[in-house]
């Protein structure tokens, strides 16, 4: 048996261990659990007290770090080294904040600088009065500027950005109601500038806006993309491409300029607030020991309930309006980083990869699916997030009432109530079984002081080093994506008319559709 083969057992073993004792007993076995599994940096509080991170669990994922060579690979990551070694690159997004070797640092604040020009030829008028932006991208194009730009107040010079990404045209045709075509701005974000939905919504923008009676619409077009020459081939003015670095992965690359649009509706200011806490962020994963290691923490609860416990999924919930796309970001960061079945050296991974990431607001979810959450037949390891300042002006008892749903959940998932307790309340026993919740469900809690450009720029990039740690510790490359490749080709061919050995199926519904 390989040394590593014996790491896990040992985890395994922690983790029975650890799941032999109620959680919520943990709290007095151990009277110092709740600042053992909290953290606090930058601003938030992480909470892990209510997950199975007992000492031991911990301990025994410390030696999994210790053979997975992870303070290596983080090494590797925050100074530039090649780490994502299917594409022969390293991952450069923490250069874009400040951390990273010399050369990248320098190369992201010279793109910062063009990008800050770019911003202040808008906001000057050199592009004409400009009271939307069009911004066009999918994926990693889109979900981070989105996310920003729904959470953080719109100060900025074009607070009317709105975003384009399904080619469903149907969303195209929505963002262009009501925008005069000779003060839109496009903003086309495609770090390779070939995806399909973003090349076609480009050019359907374009000609809806010339036909809409634009003049010199072509001239409003700005790109962003590590593809500078496929951008002026199709025929973007090089004054108006964004360049950045190839070594900056989709789903990590809104510290760029994939975040001008989001830069203009939120302001210049702000977006440097995004990348200061990003930096406190990159300076806490770098420092801390791994038992206070926000991320290395995360990261361990993911790994032990799916990997060690065999959940499927974490679900996470944002109590907070303004964090209601944050469960569509960390499904991309965290499902097409580490939703793998190989290692970094091709071998068949023999433990689980990326749990299904899934969730949502509260409090509406807990109207919708927390039913399956507290009695349901699945564990589904819980996140909640919640923000210590409103978020509003329209009195504290909203807020007040947020606040305690959220903690209340994670409460009453931890404790649940018996079989015993059930009865006094329930006429037969049918009625006290319905009425039981077995408890020792776990849920992590995170809590922001308040939500601002710093404050959410280090919760992404919490987020980011989470999903890193969780590969590190796998032995994944969390930056690449050939999963998604399959599925582009086929459609190609499909779209291309070439029905080869399709499946009867398939044939069937396109013939239905009426594609073929
Ligand atoms: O198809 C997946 C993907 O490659 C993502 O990783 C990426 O964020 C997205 O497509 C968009 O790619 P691009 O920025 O090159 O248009």
């Amino acid at each position: 048996m390989s040394s590593i083969d014996e790491i896990w057992n040992r985890l395994d073993t922690a983790m029975e261990t650890a799941l032999s004792e109620p959680l919520v007993a943990k709290f007095t076995s151990e009277p110092q659990r709740a600042a053992r599994l909290g953290v606090d940096t930058a601003g938030i509080h992480f909470d892990f007290a209510k997950t199975h991170l007992d000492a031991g669990v911990v301990d025994a994922f410390c030696g999994l770090a210790d053979a997975a060579e992870f303070d290596t690979w983080r090494e590797k990551l925050l100074t530039g080294s090649e780490i994502n070694l299917t594409e022969t690159r390293a991952a450069t997004h923490t250069a874009e904040r400040g951390t990273g070797n010399a050369a990248d640092v320098a190369a992201a604040r010279d793109a910062r600088e063009t990008m800050k020009a770019l911003y202040g030829r808008v906001a000057d008028g050199a592009f004409g009065a400009i009271d939307r932006v069009i911004h066009i991208g999918i994926g990693g194009s889109f979900l981070g500027p989105a996310l920003l730009i729904d959470a953080l107040p719109k100060t900025g010079p074009v607070p009317d950005v709105r975003i384009v990404s399904n080619i469903d045209a149907v969303a195209l045709e929505r963002t262009l109601q009501g925008a005069d075509p000779d003060r839109t701005l496009v903003v086309t974000v495609s770090k390779s500038f070939t995806t399909l939905e973003t090349m076609m919504n480009m050019e359907s923008c374009l000609a809806a806006l010339e036909e809409m009676g634009g003049t010199a619409v072509r001239s409003r077009l700005v790109a962003v993309t590590a593809a500078p020459d496929k951008a002026e081939g199709f025929g973007v003015d090089p004054q108006n491409i964004l360049p950045f670095a190839e070594t900056v992965g989709g789903r990590y690359s809104l510290w760029t300029g994939v975040s001008l649009a989001a830069a203009l509706a939120l302001g210049w200011d702000a977006f440097e607030d995004v990348l200061a806490g990003a930096a406190a962020m990159d300076r806490h994963f770098a420092e801390a020991p791994l038992g206070k290691n926000a991320p290395a923490l995360g990261a361990m609860m993911d790994l032990g309930y799916s990997s060690l416990v065999g959940a499927e999924s974490r679900a996470v919930f944002a109590y907070d309006e303004r964090l209601r796309l944050l469960p569509d970001f960390l499904q991309q960061l965290e499902t097409e980083s580490n939703g793998k079945r190989v290692d970094r050296n091709g071998r068949p991974l023999t433990r689980a990869s990326s749990p299904i990431v899934w969730g949502g607001v509260g409090t509406d979810a807990q109207h919708a699916v927390f039913q399956m959450l507290h009695q349901g037949t699945h564990l589904v390891p819980t996140e909640f997030l919640a923000v210590v300042a409103p978020g509003h002006g329209l009195g504290g008892e909203h807020h007040r009432q947020l606040l305690a749903n959220c903690i209340a959940q994670g409460a009453a998932l931890m404790r649940g109530r018996s079989y015993d307790e059930a009865m006094n309340d329930a006429g037969d026993s049918a009625m006290a079984q319905a009425k039981t919740f077995e408890g020792g469900r776990p849920s992590s809690t995170i809590l922001l002081d308040r939500l601002d450009a710093r404050t959410l720029g280090a919760l992404i990039a919490f987020y980011e080093h989470r999903t890193f740690s969780f590969g590190a510790f796998l032995g994944i490359n969390s930056f690449d994506q050939m999963g998604v490749e399959l599925g582009k080709e086929v459609a190609r061919t499909i779209a291309g008319g070439d029905l080869g050995d399709l499946d009867a199926s398939s044939r069937d519904l396109l013939s239905r559709a009426g594609i073929s």
